[in-house]
C-alpha cells in the first residue's frame, strides 16, 4: 500500500486551484487566529497544505515554520511564499520535529479528522508548545452531519478517491482536547455541518 502522503502528492496541483469553500468564516478564522500573535510569536502551523493560510499569517509573526508530508503540497507552498523571509516550509511529521515547548501558537487546520492518532497529534502538539501557549483548529467532525460517509469513505478510500477520514462529533473531539491538557478558549462553526474551529490554550496534563 502506498504512503498516505501520495494521494496529497498526487491531488497537489487540483487542491492549490481550489478556492476556499467559504471566505467569511475563513477570514473570521484569520481575525480571531491573529489575536493570539504578536510581532515575535513563533508559529508551527504542521499540514500546511499548499500555503494558504501560512502566507497569510507569516508577515505579522515573529518566526512561521509550517509543515506537511506531503512534497507535492510543499512544492507549491515554497513557490507561494518565496517572498517571506520569516516563513520556513519543511517536509515532516509532527513527530519527526524534535524538542519541545519552542512554539506560542501551533496551527491545525482541516488536519484532525486526517490523522491516524489523534491523541497522539495531540499530545505531539501539546510537547511543541511552551506553557500557556495557544493551538488553533479547525476540523470537520463527520459524525455529526455527515454520518453516511462511515459507508462510503472506506469504499472511496480504497478506490484512491478520498484521504482515509476519521469519524468523530464535536463534543468529541472537544472532550479529546481538553483530556490533552487544553482548555477550550473560543469555539466557532459558522453552521452545522460546517468544520469547527476551536481555539484552546496549553494547561498541564492530567496524565
Ligand atoms: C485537507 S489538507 C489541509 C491543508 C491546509 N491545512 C488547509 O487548510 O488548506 C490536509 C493536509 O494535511 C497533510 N497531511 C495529512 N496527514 C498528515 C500527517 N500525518 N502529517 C503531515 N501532514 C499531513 C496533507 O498532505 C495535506 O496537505
Amino acid at each position: 500500500m502506498s504512503h498516505p502522503s501520495a494521494f496529497w502528492d498526487r491531488i497537489a496541483k487540483r487542491y492549490a486551484k481550489s478556492p476556499v469553500a467559504d471566505e467569511a468564516a475563513y477570514r473570521h478564522k484569520l481575525e480571531v487566529t491573529r489575536q493570539y500573535f504578536t510581532p515575535d510569536t513563533r508559529v508551527l502551523e504542521f499540514a500546511c497544505g499548499t500555503g494558504t493560510t501560512a502566507i497569510e499569517h507569516a508577515p505579522i509573526v515573529g518566526h512561521y515554520l509550517a509543515t506537511d508530508f506531503s512534497a507535492g503540497m510543499l512544492e507549491i507552498a515554497r513557490s507561494r511564499g518565496a517572498g517571506v523571509d520569516n516563513l520556513a516550509f519543511e517536509q515532516a511529521t509532527l513527530e519527526q520535529l524534535p524538542g519541545k515547548a519552542c512554539f506560542d501558537v501551533i496551527l491545525g487546520m482541516s488536519i484532525l479528522h486526517l490523522v491516524d492518532d489523534l491523541d497522539d497529534t495531540l499530545a505531539q502538539v501539546h510537547r511543541l508548545l511552551v506553557a500557556d501557549g495557544v493551538f488553533v483548529s479547525s476540523t470537520i467532525c463527520m459524525s455529526d452531519r455527515h454520518g453516511w460517509f462511515r459507508l462510503v469513505g472506506p469504499i472511496g478510500h480504497r478506490l484512491g478517491l478520498f484521504p482515509r477520514v476519521r469519524m468523530f462529533s464535536r463534543d468529541q473531539l472537544e472532550e479529546r482536547i481538553q483530556a490533552a491538557g487544553f482548555h477550550i478558549d473560543y469555539r466557532y462553526q459558522p453552521s452545522p455541518g460546517k468544520a469547527v474551529f476551536i481555539v484552546a490554550r496549553r494547561v498541564a496534563r492530567e496524565n
